[in-house]
């Protein structure tokens, strides 16, 4: 038995709700929605964290600016503190090398992060999801039992095809489905509305392309200034 499984809940306990952010295919805003939803909570005066767990490729200390912030060594490892957010993510254990791990040891440093980090009490932890709905999300299941999933899509046929094998898997799971959010959405397609009817997960909104959010990558201030921001503070008044 590896002791690291024992010590996750007792790691957790102080948070009250656990949110994953997820949604099969990579490029759909995973990182983007995690990192302003985190900071949106936040501002709106909820205790937040933010776990980065895309070691493939993370991105949310990019989207955030978190460059000269890094976790304390104290009997675990106690997040920095970005924007108000306590902030852990991957990166720190990859740096800006590639990751070739594979199968057991792409677990093993998931596992790792999860069983040192020692986050404060929190409302929210929202956790950025690795893309796939493989074994990193099944890993993630396994450890962190109470996460919610909110479910990333796009109105592109390839990726929800993705889309619906994670929300099956999560059902099958038992796990709870927060809802879906159709992302940088163009035109008016009706594919991921259509597409997802047999479900009946509730879709929470559409957060149309926001041909400006790239020169808010990296700054926060102009990041919550943005059209994302504002459809992500409606979603979150609504429905958390
Ligand atoms: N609604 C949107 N409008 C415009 N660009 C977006 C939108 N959502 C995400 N992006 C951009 O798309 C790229 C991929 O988003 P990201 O959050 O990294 O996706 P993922 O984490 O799913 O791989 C980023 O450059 C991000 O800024
Ligand atoms: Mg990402």
């Amino acid at each position: 038995m590896d002791p690291r499984l024992n010590i996750i809940d007792k790691r957790l306990a102080g948070i009250k709700r656990i949110i994953a952010v997820s949604g099969g295919k990579g490029g759909i805003g995973k990182s983007l929605t995690a990192s302003v939803l985190a900071l949106t909570l936040s501002r709106l005066g909820f205790r937040v964290g933010l776990l980065d767990l895309d070691l493939s490729a993370p991105s949310t200390h990019v989207i955030l600016g978190t460059e000269g912030l890094y976790p304390e060594e104290e009997k675990g490892l106690v997040p920095p503190v970005i924007h108000s957010i306590e902030f852990m993510s991957i990166v720190y254990f990859t740096g800006d090398n590639p990751v070739p791990l594979r199968g057991i040891d792409v677990s093993n440093a998931m596992l790792e992060l999860i069983a040192v980090t020692r986050w404060g009490s929190l409302d929210f932890l929202i956790v950025d999801m690795p893309p796939g709905i493989g074994d990193a999300t099944m890993d993630v299941i396994r450890w962190m039992k109470r996460a919610e999933f909110l479910v990333m899509a796009t109105a592109s046929k390839v990726a929800l095809e993705t889309v619906k094998k994670l929300i099956k898997m999560l059902r099958v799971l038992n796990v709870p489905i927060i809802g879906v959010i159709e992302n940088m959405k163009r035109g008016d397609s009706r594919l991921v509305t259509e597409g997802l009817k047999e479900f009946d997960v509730p879709f929470l909104a559409v957060i149309p392309f926001d041909e400006k959010i790239e020169d808010s990558i990296g700054d926060v201030n102009n990041l919550l200034k943005s059209d994302f921001a504002a459809k992500m503070k409606e979603i979150v008044t609504t429905y958390f």
